[in-house]
């Protein structure tokens, strides 16, 4: 099954001005970027006997801060945003790039992986689809392993509404106009998912929207 609005969020056209922009930490969407990313590397735990999966690779930002690992699989559904991410990791040793959906990508291939990281990429999937792809990321994990996700969340809709109050009174229309247009986690309903499925979670707040969840497979 592939994600109802993979192409819509395919950044191909924003391929070009990406590494400037999420350097912009000022646009509330983009605060606390940097430091998501930096703990979801470091939370990944990555070892040199690791197979590693990123989901939503963009530029390779995130798979750039991943220590060595035994094989890394790139996977986005933008062709411009991975030959970017190519030029990056240019010097990692057993590096593959898969353009497709996300959902796709687990009817497609059925490998086993030690660490899933993914940032800034599943918000873009409807809460059905996540809740799909967790238990994709489940069956697709070795025990111990462990998927660790920094993205755009809400702790809850009640939460959802205070953050939007307070974006508008600061006057950022624009990360407003964003949370209306994507699918910004429910982090309850997320945590709630996970644990079911068996995972242990750990979860760090970064700024108003950024979030980082480490799930753990027990
Ligand atoms: C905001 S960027 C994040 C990129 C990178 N992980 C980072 O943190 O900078 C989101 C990425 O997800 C990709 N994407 C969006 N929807 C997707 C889908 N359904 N399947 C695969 N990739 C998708 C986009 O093409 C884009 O490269």
């Amino acid at each position: 099954m592939k994600s109802r609005f993979a192409e819509y969020f395919n950044h191909d056209e924003d391929a070009s001005e990406y590494d400037v922009e999420v350097r912009n930490e000022f646009n509330p969407i983009r605060t606390g970027y940097g430091e998501t990313l930096a703990w979801v590397a470091q939370k990944a735990q990555v070892s040199p006997k690791d197979s590693v999966l990123d989901l939503g690779c963009g530029t390779g930002n995130t798979s750039a801060l991943l220590s060595k690992t035994a094989g890394l699989v790139c996977v986005d559904v933008s062709l411009k945003m991975m030959e970017l991410a190519k030029l990056k990791l240019a010097a990692i040793e057993n590096l593959t790039f898969i353009q497709s959906d996300l959902l796709e990508f687990f009817d497609r291939n059925k490998l086993k992986f030690d660490r899933i990281v993914s940032t800034y990429a599943i918000h873009h999937l409807t809460e059905n689809e996540k809740a799909l792809l967790f238990k994709e990321i489940y069956k697709c994990l070795a025990p111990g392993g462990r998927a660790v996700f920094g993205d755009l969340m809400f702790q809850n809709d009640h939460e959802k509404e205070k953050v939007v109050q307070s974006l508008l009174k600061k006057g950022h229309k624009e990360g407003v106009a964003d949370i209306k247009d994507e699918f910004f986690w429910d982090l309850d309903n997320a945590l709630n998912q996970l644990e079911k499925l068996g995972f242990l979670t750990v979860v760090k707040r970064f700024s108003e929207l950024s979030w980082g969840l480490a799930a753990i497979k027990i």
